[in-house]
């Protein structure tokens, strides 16, 4: 036991470092700075958003709803409350949100979602008649609202996107009152031979497949390349406890293909 304390404090003062050092965030082809790589995702989205959440579905073999529901359940403590407020981040077409809804019931919690694609945002809104979702055009890293507002922030394969992670983390502490949590839902990095199985669909197949189907080239490229940019586990948790975070912990999900990051303020 004491033979691995040194490499668990070695790892951690590695990931303490990296946190201290550098700027992180999103950086897909072509792009050179914060504005220039937002600009491209938000692009990158528009041109998918007719086919997203086919494609979303079929790559993931549907494990993709199992993800989002897990988390929703790691939060039923506050969506069950008649006055939480929450929002979901980077919600895209809406899938996380309305994992959060079927949690909540008829609890009364108000559920938003923001995303600064409004194609994105129009299927959201076209999936969500009859509901009390409501959709927000904006900026993860920048929004439109006073501190303290919500109890809940969560974000599910969007957060990876953001051009500053730490940025976009500060701005998640924010906008949570104080005891407010927070949920970041992405992909991570399987070890052992299932990593291998992985990396191969994730690299090999899936971009071919996703650049056939959605007749966009670029994406389903990029989308490897940002999870292989992203921090890893250790990282990620040094950074959000900078951020203000008083706790912080990951949850892998399917063999840590991918992960619930949970943070309390
Ligand atoms: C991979 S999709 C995830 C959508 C949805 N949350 C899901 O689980 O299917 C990423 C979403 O993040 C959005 N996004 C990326 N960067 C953003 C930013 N800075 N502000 C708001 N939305 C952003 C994109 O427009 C896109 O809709």
């Amino acid at each position: 036991m004491s033979a691995s304390r040194p490499e668990v404090e070695n790892r951690s003062a590695c990931a303490s470092k990296a946190a201290n050092n550098s700027v992180a965030g999103a950086a897909p082809q072509g792009a050179f700075d914060k504005e220039s790589s937002a600009r491209a995702i938000q692009e990158m989205f528009t041109s998918i958003a007719p086919r997203y959440d086919l494609l979303n579905h079929l790559l993931s073999f549907s494990v993709d709803r199992l993800w989002w529901w897990r988390a929703a359940r790691h939060f039923a403590h506050i969506l069950s409350r008649p006055d939480a407020r929450v929002i979901d981040l980077c919600c895209g077409t809406g899938d996380m949100a309305f994992a959060l809804l079927r949690r909540a019931g008829n609890s009364g919690a108000t559920i938003l979602g923001a995303d600064f694609s409004h194609a994105m945002l129009q299927r959201a809104g076209q999936k969500s008649a009859g509901t009390c979702l409501c959709w927000v055009e904006a900026d993860a890293l920048s929004l439109p609202f006073a501190d303290e507002q919500f109890d809940l922030v969560t974000a599910a394969f969007g957060f990876r996107n953001l051009a500053d992670y730490d940025a976009g983390l500060r701005e998640i502490v924010r906008i949570l009152r104080p005891e407010g949590e927070c949920g970041i839902l992405d992909f991570g990095e399987p070890r052992g031979a299932i990593g291998e199985l992985y990396r191969f669909y994730f690299k090999q197949v899936l971009p071919r497949v996703g650049t056939m189907i959605s007749g966009v080239r670029g994406p389903y490229a990029y989308l490897p390349a940002s999870v292989q940019r992203f921090p890893q586990p250790a990282e990620m948790l040094e950074r959000m406890r900078r951020a203000g975070f008083k706790q912080a912990s990951w949850t892998p999900y399917t063999f840590g293909i991918a992960g619930l990051y949970w943070g309390k303020k």
